[in-house]
């Protein structure tokens, strides 16, 4: 690593070269961490007896890799980014394509205002028009009653915003989208939805059914947009510009094809759900938003697109993103806790938007792994590495890990 000591860059040449130990002493200089932050890192940031206040029924806590995703620039401002997660090459892979879009200006994204959503059922409700517009003249009244639910939310600035009818055949939903602020929101969102359930039901005429949040959080979306100078796709066997028309060329197969689809949107869940894990977020969820928006349209579409502008590869994603930078986890789980203090971020929106740059940065990878030689062969020496220590806990490593998937390492 040419400078280890130098602060807030998220370009860390040879980072892979050094031992755990130089790994964990560059991060701590890098962030500015004390070494009781980074106690957590042997023991998988939970003890059992932690454990055993999270979930029941507990034997013991089962731990996951935690690495560091490099080189992201997300807005201008650069970001290490934890990952948890047991695939191998899925945090090399992201660091190097991140290399590539830095080659480009960074990730540019944009984050929803922090809405989710309610929903409250209705049944029985014999005139379902009646009830949507007694449920609309009752808004203000019943986005008083939110408030009232939520009063600590209310003076952090956020609360419910507003109240959405649905009629359906056989029932009628209401919607109530709520600002979480900095939190992912689900407790936020079940608490008001049964707090109004009464109310809508009389209001409506009918009786509540099922009170809880949609996972479908469409109203926080994040966007990314990347660019990709032609020169910084070439491969050692391929120009830049015929890697770029495969990339683009694999888009619109995920366009055409839901199974493709599906495995295009698995890469990008790879660099997502390892940093959502890592942040100590609700991965399931998310998973459950992304794949419920990829397929709003009444088809299931890729997550991000890759068209040509001039020269250059640009990618587009869009997807929602449930995550929280406060909340219960953080409280139980120091490796969550030192996660969010390596990203260094308070903002929901700004977590979620480093979330989807990752995932465009790992669809990057595969796409352009799978347009030139194909996946397998980074893949297998990534595979063999992980097995091999495994047969052999107390040996060193050493394995070359060769192009494309990896590229040069980051
Ligand atoms: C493997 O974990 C992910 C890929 O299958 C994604 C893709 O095909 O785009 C390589």
């Amino acid at each position: 690593m040419s400078d280890p000591s130098s602060k807030t860059s998220s370009r860390l040449p040879g980072f892979y070269r050094l031992t755990v130990e130089e790994r964990r002493q560059a991060l701590r200089i890098n962030r500015d961490l004390t070494e009781d932050d980074l106690a957590c890192l042997d023991s998988g940031g939970i003890s059992t007896r932690g454990a055993d206040h999270v979930v029941e029924n507990v034997v013991g806590v089962y731990a996951l890799p935690l690495g560091l995703g490099l080189n992201f620039m997300v807005n201008g401002a650069d970001y290490l980014v934890p990952m948890a997660v047991e695939e191998p090459s899925v945090i090399a892979a992201a660091s190097n394509a991140a290399r590539m879009v830095r080659d480009g200006g960074g990730f540019v994204a944009e984050a929803d205002d922090p809405i989710m959503t309610a929903q409250v059922e209705l049944v029985g409700v014999s005139d379902p028009d009646r009830a949507r517009d007694r449920i609309h003249r009752a808004s203000a009244e019943l986005l008083q009653l939110a408030h009232g639910a939520l009063p600590r939310l209310a003076a952090r600035g956020g609360g419910a915003r507003e109240v959405e009818v649905r009629a359906m055949p056989g029932r009628v939903i209401v919607h109530i989208h709520v600002d979480c602020r900095d939190a992912m929101g689900a407790n936020m969102v079940n608490t008001v939805a049964e707090a109004l359930a009464d109310r809508l039901a009389s209001l409506a005429g009918g009786r509540s059914g099922l009170r809880i949040l949609t996972n479908l959080a469409d109203r926080r979306c994040v966007r990314v947009k990347a660019r990709i100078p032609r020169r910084t796709l070439a491969t050692a066997d391929a120009d830049g510009g015929q890697v770029r028309d495969g990339i683009v060329a694999a888009s619109r197969f995920a366009e055409d094809d839901p199974y493709r689809a599906a495995t295009h949107n698995k890469g990008i869940m790879n660099g997502v759900d390892a940093v959502v894990m890592a942040t100590g977020n609700d991965w399931r969820g998310v998973e459950a938003g992304a794949h419920a928006f990829a397929a709003t349209g009444g088809r299931y579409r890729p997550l991000a697109v890759w068209t040509t502008e001039g020269e250059d590869l640009i990618g587009r994603l869009e997807m929602p993103m449930a995550v929280g930078t406060v909340g219960g986890t953080l409280q139980v789980h120091a490796g969550a806790r030192l996660a969010q203090k390596i990203l260094g971020v308070t903002s929901s929106g700004t977590l979620g938007m480093i979330i989807g740059s990752v995932g465009m940065a790992s669809n990057l990878a595969a796409l352009r792994a799978l347009a030139t030689d194909g996946i397998q062969r980074g893949h297998m020496a990534m595979h063999h590495r992980a097995t091999a220590s495994a047969r052999r806990p107390e040996e060193p490593l050493s394995v070359t890990v060769p192009a494309p998937v990896l590229g040069s390492r980051p």
